[in-house]
């Protein structure tokens, strides 16, 4: 796996994030050089000037890149994701780039005005995507442009609909390298965000909402579901629901545990920001409910030292399908345990998560499997 990056004349060593990940996958793609090929093409006669606004850059790859050939524009990054915002400081850092100028968003935040010029990559959720194009719509004047890099076989015609309906008129470029970059032109007309979905789980008398890039948007996940069936049982004091999506788990557990603090980890502010609506929505004690937008327990505070650890684990990072974030989590998870806490876990059962967590704890039982799934516990 290549680590060096060359374009428009600029060479740079970047790494995905985490960097410890056993992968060969590359921290950029084609469409980062398409969308790079197109500015340096078109600075020659417009002159670059910022704020330049990215949205989606992944690991940092065209934030590094623009700050090491125009070092003085000022740049607004918006990422919904931790992993992106580390990842993107990493790879700052590791070429000798300043972040000075350099102002974060996550995707709920306001823009502080309008941009000189933006820069997209298309996200993998498209209900994502119309929320990021409405937020957009409401910054944008008419007229301005903003710059998509997606895989040319992402494009159709109805993503250049869903685009001109929330933010105005979009067109595709020639392909190359299998890419294209689409060109949006905004109507001026500012629409609202997109509200989150509501919908109950009347067996466990909860109600959830998800913000648009949480997962499961308006369903409980299968694999959730079988989870929450076999919950262990004990007076647990100390939860972590690590990849807490809409925080599902943990609110189960708040119900089970009485006394528990719980902890909802996610690397999605989006998620972060729909646990903590749920949990006040469904009126649990303030004081017992912790939020933490991070990668896995990276930054989780040193006194938290958990007695269980609740754990629906992702099998991709955007669009690649990898073990390493589940392999990361297992293994934060037993340095945050307490001797005997338990980790407990579900899994497509052709994971293969058993062999792991034999590994790494030395134990693992099988509480629970169906045809497809398995749930997992060891103690620490
Ligand atoms: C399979 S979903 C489980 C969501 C929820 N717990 C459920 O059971 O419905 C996995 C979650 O892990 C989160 N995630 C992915 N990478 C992560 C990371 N590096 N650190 C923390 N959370 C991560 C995703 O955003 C997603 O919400």
């Amino acid at each position: 796996m290549t680590t060096q990056f060359s374009a428009t004349g600029v060479e740079l060593d970047l790494h995905r994030y985490p960097q410890t990940q056993i992968s060969n996958l590359q921290a950029w793609d084609a469409a980062d050089e398409h969308l790079l090929k197109w500015l340096d093409e078109h600075t020659d006669t417009q002159p670059l000037t910022g704020p330049l606004c990215l949205i989606n850059d992944s690991f940092g790859a065209l934030t590094c890149v623009i700050r090491a050939k125009w070092p003085t524009v000022p740049l607004w990054l918006e990422t919904d994701a931790r992993t992106s915002l580390l990842g993107c400081q990493q790879n700052l850092q590791r070429n000798q780039l300043s972040t000075d100028g350099i102002q974060w968003y996550n995707s709920r935040e306001i823009l502080p005005g309008t941009p000189q010029q933006v820069l997209m990559k298309l996200p993998k959720n498209l209900a994502y995507f119309a929320h990021q194009l409405s937020r957009l719509s409401a910054v944008l004047p008419q007229g301005s442009q903003l710059l998509i890099g997606a895989k040319a076989k992402s494009i159709n015609q109805s993503l250049l609909s869903l685009i001109a309906k929330h933010l105005g008129a979009a067109s595709a470029s020639l392909a190359w390298k299998k890419t294209r970059i689409i060109t949006v032109i905004a109507d001026g007309k500012s629409r609202p965000e997109p509200a989150p979905l509501h919908w109950n789980v009347p067996e466990l008398n909860l109600t959830l909402s998800n913000l648009s890039n949480v997962f499961a948007a308006n369903k409980l996940d299968i694999g959730a579901r079988i989870m929450l069936d076999n919950l262990p049982v004990d007076e647990f004091q100390q939860v972590i629901d690590l990849g807490c999506g809409n925080g599902i788990l943990g609110l189960r557990a708040a119900q089970l545990y009485p006394k528990a603090s719980i902890h909802f980890v996610d690397d999605s502010e989006m998620a972060i920001a729909s646990a903590r609506f749920n949990w006040q929505t469904n009126g649990f004690e303030p004081e017992r409910g912790h939020f933490h937008w991070d990668d896995c327990l990276t930054n989780l505070d040193a006194g938290v030292q958990a007695d269980l650890v609740l754990c629906n684990p992702p099998f991709h990072q955007g669009e690649a399908i990898t073990d390493h974030i589940a392999w990361q989590m297992f293994n934060d998870a037993r340095k945050r345990l307490k001797p005997g806490g338990l980790l407990h876990i579900v899994g497509n059962r052709h994971l293969g998560y058993h062999i792991k967590l034999k590994r790494l704890f030395g134990n693992c039982k099988t509480v629970a499997s169906n045809g497809k799934f398995v749930i997992l516990q060891s103690v620490k």
